[in-house]
């Protein structure tokens, strides 16, 4: 295995690596504390299929199928930890323009980490891209120790201590889809995170200024949310990000405790067809 480092140092290009196979423990550890490591492993030309996708990601944590455990949403794949990234409806068409489903995955294109609503100890997202369209689709990361480190003394003395709200149907509402059932929301009641913690592999401090945060305790709605768009502001400026332009069987596995991520605009008309899965940490 080779990594050759990318995008402001915080990714790597892995290389010498067939992910079909069974890697074995000791291959995954090293993947594992390259992950840590870095944030972001982008890995060419491997087009896993759905088994091959679970199979792999199994091997790093048990498995979180995201929001469709409230909502109930039916799926298109025969796997329920394979959540759905991109445009396909469920009879494999494109969907249409105005498909509900497409409507709250378009709150992928805001910065946030995946299930930081849900309380548990999420680790890593993988996407598996299977389609990709033509132009635009591209994904963003950026990373939260790097930006943590270069924050104004000002701002990094605010965000210390604080105590963040996250809600699954923040960004969503944000975005105008407000249809939500009170069952659903009950499903999904807020959780609270700090803004500002220490990663578990090197101890390095992230502050994570995610879509996801609707408010944050002790402050004003709107104190709270200008806190959160000026460290966004922050973390997000060219020098701590990494974009991804997407060759059909790529495979891109990142940490979501180091990075925020959020897709960028592409033409809904255009195909495209990429698969996640999602991780918590294992003890
Ligand atoms: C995700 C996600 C962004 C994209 O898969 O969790 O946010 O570019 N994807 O589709
Ligand atoms: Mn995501």
């Amino acid at each position: 295995m080779k990594f050759h480092t990318i995008g402001n140092n915080f990714a790597a290009e892995v290389s010498g690596i067939d992910l079909k196979q069974d890697l074995g423990a000791a291959t995954i550890k090293s993947v594992e504390e390259a992950l840590q490591r870095f944030g972001v492993l982008v890995f060419r030309k491997q087009g896993l299929s759905e088994a091959e996708q679970i199979r792999l990601a199994k091997a790093f944590g048990p498995l979180d199928g995201g929001l469709r455990k409230a909502t109930g949403a039916p799926s298109r794949f025969s796997h329920e930890a394979l959540i759905d990234i991109g445009n396909v409806a469920l009879d494999g068409e494109v969907s249409a323009k105005n498909d509900a489903r497409l409507l709250s995955r378009l709150a992928n294109q805001l910065w946030h980490s995946d299930s930081s609503f849900q309380n548990i100890p999420v680790a890593y997202s993988m996407l598996s891209a299977v389609v990709v369209p033509e132009h635009g689709g591209d994904t963003e990361w950026c990373d939260l120790r790097s930006a943590y480190e270069q924050l104004p003394d000002d701002l990094r003395q605010i965000a210390e201590n604080l105590v963040a709200v996250h809600s699954a149907f923040h960004s969503r509402r944000l975005l105008g889809d407000d249809q939500y059932t009170a069952d659903q929301l009950a499903k999904f009641p807020p959780v609270r995170r700090p803004l500002v913690y220490q990663h578990p592999f090197d101890g390095r401090k992230i502050v994570h200024p995610s879509v996801h945060i609707e408010s944050i305790d002790g402050m004003s709605v709107p104190e709270g949310r200008l806190l959160v768009a000026e460290l966004l502001e922050h973390v997000t400026q060219a020098a701590f990000v990494y974009r991804h332009s997407w060759q059909a069987g790529d495979y891109v596995m990142w940490d979501n405790r180091s990075t925020l991520h959020r897709g960028r605009r592409y033409d809904l008309q255009d195909r495209r067809d990429l698969r996640r899965t999602t991780t918590v940490e294992r003890h």
